[in-house]
């Protein structure tokens, strides 16, 4: 069986997925990291691939941007794929001067001002969180190799483009120590809690919105590739 979303078979992914937004990150990570990396899915290109890494089983598929396509990838890839754990690799806005450009931020959980979250828990504001056993893992494999990084609060927002100008459309986040800004991890965290799955978001922060300090394209790949590196030991336990 497949889906309006997904052509690839059940059994085509492994049990551990990376999920970048962007389809040609899923293929540059397919095709410069995986051993015998083979296509699973191109439906609207939103690429899937499966391989190995380090000899172990491991798939990348691309979310699209946003929670509302993240949601239905997800949600395929654990019902109708079997995916246990699911790790996005993607970039983030920094909301603390603290986090430098190039630094990895770790979200142990995710606010978000998105519907996705809010329409289903009654008079509760649930927390999204990472998996405990994985942000562990991540946080100690950034310390073993002398990365920067951050664990903390992420905002997963569903607006790219505030109609406030500034810091202004953020509210009292910054005073609540959110640390950075994407749009993906809140539904993630929240499927996963409801189908019993493992995930973590990771990101590399590329553009300071308190400092207006941005990633240079090579720093831009560079640290791609450290993040990538780190998840993939992550999701197979390497
Ligand atoms: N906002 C939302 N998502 C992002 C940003 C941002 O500023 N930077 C990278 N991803």
């Amino acid at each position: 069986m497949s889906t309006p979303h997904n052509h690839a078979k059940p059994g085509d992914y492994a049990e551990a997925v990376l999920l970048p937004g962007d389809p040609l990150r899923a293929k540059w990570i397919a095709e410069n990291f995986f051993e015998a990396p083979r296509q699973v899915n191109s439906v609207r290109n939103c690429l899937g691939f499966t391989g190995t890494w380090k000899g172990k089983p491991v798939s990348v598929q691309a979310t699209g941007m946003g929670q509302p396509s993240l949601g239905i990838y997800v949600h395929e890839l654990i019902n109708v794929y079997g995916t246990k754990t699911l790790i996005r690799v993607g970039t983030c806005g920094g909301l603390n001067a603290r986090v430098k450009v190039r630094d990895l931020v770790l979200a142990q959980a995710a606010t978000t001002d998105s519907g996705i979250v809010k329409d289903r828990f009654g008079p509760y504001n649930f927390a999204p969180v990472a998996d405990f056993g994985l942000l562990r893992a991540a946080a100690d494999k950034a310390e073993a190799r002398g990365f920067r990084y951050h664990a903390g609060n992420m905002l997963s927002s569903d607006i790219f483009y505030h109609r406030e100008p500034g810091l202004e459309g953020y509210g009292a986040l910054l005073d609540h120590g959110v640390i950075g800004v994407e749009m993906e991890a809140a539904a993630l965290y929240m499927l996963a809690a409801r189908f019993g799955v493992k995930a973590l978001t990771v990101c590399t922060m590329t553009d300071c919105l308190i400092t207006h300090q941005e990633i240079s394209a090579d720093e831009r790949q560079s640290s791609l590739k450290e993040m990538v590196e780190l998840a993939l030991d992550v999701a197979v336990g390497a």
